[in-house]
């Protein structure tokens, strides 16, 4: 396989959810560029409407008129969030804070997700909630007058900390959130941009509490998850490279990019510059003679959405590759150590699951089988990289879940590899 071009990836998925809450949550006008058009996106914009909030149907460029941090209204159905885990858990943080009652539900797969990891520290702050059946969807939050908290969350999870921030910030209260170990931080940035004071070290983040949030224009970087697909491929083909322009480089994002050069891949930064207040570069990825790797639990939260891509990429990897540490993924839109291993296998690689991970051993063999999402974005797009690869033939049960995440996934797949 030879790959050529250039590719701006879709704005971030992660700070296209927090621009659109933060911009309803100003006092005044925001203005959003770049933002993802994607389905976990529209379920964010579709929640903030049913608050109250005039979201316009989302394009490169949308003006939002903030309610204020006090102004969303109770909504008069149930909230639905689609397949989003980030506009679930986080807007349970805003309802929380709000006063107003909601009731969340979502598709089969989100509603089967852990909600209380949430629920504890929002009814730590006051809040009250209430679950039609286990942990799951549907969950209905009483938002009440909140005071302030200092929480050690048990996992590194830039939702559970957002879920709290979004919380302290709505009831104008302050938080402290300690984690295990340092999760991705955009909402401390956008917090701090907006005239939030915000203390942080590594595991640690404090915000004080603030009477109204100045409103703010974002520029939304390309998204290091989606651009992670592409870096894959040309990671993984013969000859040829790719530019990849604009990529959020925010170090915990990154992990995958380091993974990769330390497997062999070249990925050379361009151009480096500052938007929003995230760091933003154009990186040019060539291929290399591919070895296995070892990742532990260290470098698990700086990408985590990439673990199943990896898996896939070590099934040409010379030796061994072991994942450790990444318990997590068992919760993600899928039990990804489960599916992505049960699918390599099926294709005819060679991998088996460990409680907290996997191991791949690569092996340059044609790979060929039906391979079954569940309904998993990246599932799909990890697998539809090694399908571009020479002598494959994978199927992809379900190619229409990219709409999640990346709409023009297969179309920039099909753009990227030149024979
Ligand atoms: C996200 C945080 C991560 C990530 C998800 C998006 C976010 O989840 O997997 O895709 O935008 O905060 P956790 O915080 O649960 O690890």
């Amino acid at each position: 396989m030879k790959v050529d071009g250039t590719l701006r990836v879709p704005g971030d998925k992660s700070i296209s959810h927090r621009a659109l809450m933060f911009a309803a949550l100003g006092n005044g006008r925001s203005r959003v560029r770049g933002i993802l058009d994607s389905a976990d996106v529209r379920s964010t914009a579709g929640v903030l409407r049913a608050l109250g909030v005039d979201v316009p149907q989302l394009a490169d460029t949308i003006d939002v008129r903030g309610v204020g941090l006090h102004g969303l209204r109770e909504p008069s159905d149930a909230l639905d969030c689609g397949n989003s885990g980030t506009t679930t858990r986080l807007m349970a943080g805003v309802v929380s804070g709000s006063a107003i009652d909601a009731t969340f539900i979502g598709d089969a797969s989100l509603s089967r997700r852990p909600m209380k990891r949430i629920a504890k520290p929002l009814e730590a702050m006051g809040a009250k909630f209430e679950f039609a059946r286990g942990d799951g969807l549907p969950m209905t939050v009483r938002g009440a007058p909140l005071h302030g908290l200092e929480w050690r969350s048990e996992t590194a999870s830039a939702q559970v900390k957002s879920a709290i921030l979004l919380a302290a910030l709505t009831a104008s209260v302050g938080a402290t959130v300690h984690e295990p170990a340092r999760s991705r931080d955009h909402t401390e940035r956008m917090l701090a941009a907006r005239g939030v004071k915000v203390a942080s070290d590594d595991t640690t983040v404090r915000v004080a509490p603030v009477a109204h949030l100045e409103p703010l224009d974002t520029l939304v970087p390309g998204d290091p998850s989606s651009a992670a697909f592409v870096a894959a491929l040309a990671a993984l083909a013969t000859s040829g490279s790719v530019v990849l322009r604009d990529v959020c480089v925010n170090e915990t994002r990154a992990g995958f990019f380091d993974v990769l050069r330390a497997m062999g891949a070249s990925i050379e930064e361009l151009e480096r510059s500052d938007e929003g207040g995230e760091p933003v570069a154009t990186l040019r990825v060539t291929p290399g003679a591919l070895r296995a790797i070892h990742v532990g639990e260290a470098q698990i939260p700086s990408m985590i959405d990439e673990v199943t891509l990896l898996a896939c990429v070590a099934a040409y990897a010379e030796g061994e590759t072991v994942v450790e540490g990444a318990a997590e993924l068992r919760v993600k839109e899928s039990d990804r150590i489960a599916v992505v291993v049960d699918n390599l296998r099926r294709i005819g690689a060679d991998a088996d699951e460990l409680p907290d991970g996997l191991r791949v051993r690569g092996a340059r063999r044609r790979l060929r089988g039906r391979v079954t999402t569940h309904g998993d974005h990246r599932i799909a797009m990890a697998f539809g990289v090694l399908g571009a690869i020479e002598g494959n033939e994978i199927e992809v049960d379900d190619p229409e879940c990219v709409a999640v995440s990346y709409p023009a996934f297969w179309a920039d797949l099909r753009r990227l590899v030149t024979a």
